[in-house]
């Protein structure tokens, strides 16, 4: 193999020519017998997931269960001891490192908001748009008309239009949240990871959350970990309930509400 074609499989730099996921089959991301041990104990136990393209999954399970974990695998932050990670037919995560697969198109949302608190809300999306080009060169380089009108899409997206020229240290939390959401989206992942969005958030800015979310998912993949049950009522269109490192439960908020399995798990905690 040359060794553009490797970089190609690493899905690294080249980012005229992004590494796309094959979804052909309608599949964007496939989990098969993940298992991760932590000194013999198992925090993912022969796990099985696969998400549609297109789709908005809510995970839910009590804590411990695994979801973060979870998530680490699928991001390259922790290297499962067995089962396979693909994105699409053909990318395998396995093989690639934390940057590759965020190039590839995986974006990652943690709870805790890490915006740039003394620059605005438009330059906050400039420098999420640079990805790991220098933030100065981005900041002092005139934006082409495209990248511009990329911007303010995604300021419409996020619902923070009238906000640009704040500081972005200044917005509310549930603003701040929003806006790391539009710095995800200015690199157009295919499939986008967020961990407990509505933590912390008023019950004004949940809705505006759960409507954000709806709206992300369609042209692209959009994964949601949870614990406010309300909230995963009011968007999900199909919950997996994760327990022990395995799939305990999937289908509609209601049947997992409805499953046994599920109300002795979450009686339990
Ligand atoms: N780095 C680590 N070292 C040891 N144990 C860990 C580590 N990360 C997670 N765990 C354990 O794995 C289990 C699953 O954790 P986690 O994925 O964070 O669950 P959840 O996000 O569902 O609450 C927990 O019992 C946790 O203590
Ligand atoms: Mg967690």
């Amino acid at each position: 193999m040359t060794a553009r074609l490797i970089d190609r499989a690493l899905g690294r730099g080249i980012r005229s020519q992004p590494l796309k996921p094959d979804v052909s089959h309608n599949i964007i991301l496939y989990l098969e017998d993940i298992t991760v041990s932590f000194d013999g104990f198992r925090a993912l136990n022969a796990l099985n997931l696969y998400i549609e393209a297109g789709e908005l999954r809510c995970i839910i399970g009590p804590n411990g269960a695994g979801k973060t974990t979870m998530m680490d695998v699928i991001t390259g932050k922790t290297r499962p001891d067995a089962g396979s990670a693909w994105f699409g037919q053909t990318i395998d995560l396995l093989a690639m490192r934390e940057p590759a697969i965020a190039e590839a198109g995986i974006g990652r949302k943690f709870q805790k908001p890490t915006v740039f608190g003394s620059h605005t809300v438009f330059e906050n999306l400039e420098l999420a748009m640079a990805g790991d080009k220098s933030p100065w060169k981005i900041l002092f380089a005139k934006l082409s008309g495209e990248q511009l009108g990329r911007i303010e899409q995604v300021l419409e997206t996020i619902g923070l239009t009238h906000e640009r020229d704040r500081d972005a240290g200044s917005l509310s939390h549930g603003q701040k949240q929003w806006l790391e959401i539009g710095m995800l989206l200015m690199q157009d992942p295919q499939l986008l990871l967020v961990d407990e969005p509505v933590a912390g958030m008023t019950p004004q800015e949940t809705e505006r959350t759960a409507e954000l979310l709806v709206s992300l998912a369609g042209q692209r993949s959009v994964v949601v970990v949870e614990h406010d049950m309300d909230f995963v009522r009011s968007i999900a269109r199909k919950v997996t309930v994760l327990h022990e490192g395995s799939v305990l439960a999937e289908g509609s908020i209601d049947q997992v509400q409805n499953d046994q399995k599920v109300v002795e798990v979450y009686l339990g905690e």
